[in-house]
């Protein structure tokens, strides 16, 4: 198909019995903005693709693409998608998109990068780049899961990054990291929902209530977490971006049900 690129898988890693990541090789006229999501796929034994939306997790500078996934039993791409090892081969559309971009927010002093489960992959790249640093003082990522074995990527965030050779020292200086786990005993625990309203997650990361000036918000989740939090953002006074017009804050559901 004229839209697709096929790619190479060139590593997959199981972090549980749920989740997995891989990359592939990247097409050089591959171009996408840190965030966005683009359709990727197999080829069936009917011949045609089974395609479905991932965030990119990779930076756009990088030269291999990688992608995070879940893994659902009966789902029809990743009971599939899975399986998959270095060598095969996978669909990847070029034609990325979303929301989750800093253009689209208002100038802050503040970026949260709001996820929970499969929803930290946009934010993976997001993380990765230095222009976001340069806009904004101080990026705080945090990552709802139910078990401690879900915090996938989080040595890579707080070991690799604050030592990487090009950004690692804004890292260090600008990054906050929270991981919090709802269902078993963690250093954080309890929904990003109740860490907000509560107040928790300000104290614990040393920074100020969220206001309209300074903070500005990307989400990423299920719809239930985006409606909760949105709910609390708009009764916070903050407002989505919409239609082009560049407010607070942004959102893109985690493609799940794969
Ligand atoms: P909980 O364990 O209390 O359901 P899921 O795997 O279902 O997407 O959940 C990922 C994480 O997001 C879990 O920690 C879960 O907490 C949390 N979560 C689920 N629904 C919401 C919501 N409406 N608002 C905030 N967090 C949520």
């Amino acid at each position: 198909m004229s839209n697709l690129n096929i790619e190479k898988v060139l590593e997959v890693h199981h972090w549980n019995d749920t989740l997995f990541s891989f990359k592939t090789s990247r097409d050089p006229g591959f171009r996408f903005e840190n965030g966005h999501f683009t359709m990727i796929g197999l080829q069936q034994d009917s011949g045609r693709p089974l395609l479905r939306a991932y965030s990119i997790a990779s930076a756009n500078y990088e030269d291999e693409l990688e992608f995070f996934s879940i893994k659902v039993p009966d789902g029809p791409l990743t009971s599939q998608l899975q399986k998959i090892k270095p060598g095969d081969e996978i669909f990847v559309s070029r034609k990325p998109t979303g929301t989750l971009v800093a253009d689209h927010l208002l100038p802050g002093k503040r970026l949260w990068l709001l996820s929970t489960g499969t929803g930290l992959a946009p934010f993976l790249s997001i993380i990765k780049d230095p222009d976001v640093y340069e806009r904004f003082d101080q990026v705080i990522l945090t990552h709802g899961v139910r078990f401690k074995s879900e915090l996938a990527y989080r040595e890579h965030i707080e070991e690799e990054l604050p030592n990487h050779e090009y950004f690692g020292e804004m890292v260090s200086e600008q990054l906050l990291y929270y991981p919090t786990v709802t269902r078993e005993p963690y250093r954080n625990n309890g929904r990003l929902t109740d860490l907000m309203l509560s107040g928790k997650i300000f104290q614990d990361l040393g920074v100020p209530q969220p206001n309209v000036e300074e903070d500005r918000f990307m989400l990423c989740g299920s719809p239930a977490m985006l409606k909760d939090l949105t709910g609390i953002l708009d009764d916070w006074g903050f407002r989505e971006t919409r239609a082009g017009v560049p407010h607070e804050y942004v959102i893109e559901r985690a493609f799940v049900e794969k």
